[in-house]
């Protein structure tokens, strides 16, 4: 199966049915934290719920469509990430992640999603790396920033989240640019 090590404590997996109901765990314990700023949330009811992502995920991966992983930090999972739909005409995709409130702090999804973007740009291709976040979701943008994906500007009422239209801001990193070089991220 799909493994990507990032470091010594940190592996991005693809994850697998038996992996549903420890997904469904750190999402319904999680609830508060993520729901904010994540829709899918409230659909998550049960572990069968996790079980159809898992198996969506699954079957885009096979199709080349998506990678979507879990995070996992000393061997335990602690959030997950990864591409929606790649456009391969374009060779674009945009990326998603969430972390358990008690794995936020420690650089997890920087290192994550540098790993992925890696990934993305070099083994998969992909010439364009999108993050949209919303305007006032402080510590994805910071995700983004300290990655070095640069800010190309906001989009208005870009989603709706549960009672509000929320503008997003919109980051890019190509493929020419990446690594960025060192000292131009703060980190
Ligand atoms: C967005 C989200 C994943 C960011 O989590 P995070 O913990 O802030 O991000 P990281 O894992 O990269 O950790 C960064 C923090 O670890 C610290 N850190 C420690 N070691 C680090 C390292 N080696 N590299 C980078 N940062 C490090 C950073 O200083 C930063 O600390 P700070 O929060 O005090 O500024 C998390 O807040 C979340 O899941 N939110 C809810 C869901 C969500 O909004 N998803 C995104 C939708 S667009």
């Amino acid at each position: 199966m799909f493994r990507l090590p990032v470091d010594a404590t940190l592996d991005l997996v693809l994850l697998e049915p038996r992996h549903a109901p420890m997904l469904f765990a750190l999402v319904d314990a999680n609830r508060a934290h993520l729901r904010r700023y994540l829709p899918w949330v409230d659909g998550t009811l049960g572990p069968a719920d996790s079980a159809q992502f898992i198996a969506a995920s699954l079957e885009q991966f096979a199709r080349g469509q998506a990678v979507q992983v879990g995070i996992l930090s000393g061997g335990v999972l602690a959030g997950h990430c990864g591409t929606h739909a790649i456009n391969w005409h374009q060779r674009r995709t945009g990326l998603g992640y969430w972390l358990g409130k008690d794995h936020q702090g420690q650089g997890l999804m920087t290192r994550a999603v540098r790993a992925l973007a890696t990934h993305a740009f070099t083994a998969l291709g992909l010439h364009r790396l999108e993050i949209q976040a919303a305007t006032d979701n402080v510590r994805s943008r910071a995700v983004a920033e300290r990655v070095g994906f640069a800010y190309e500007g906001t989009a208005r009422g870009a989603e709706w989240l549960h009672d509000r239209w929320a503008d997003h801001a919109n980051y890019a990193m190509l493929a020419e640019d990446w690594p960025p070089k060192p000292g131009t991220t703060p980190r």
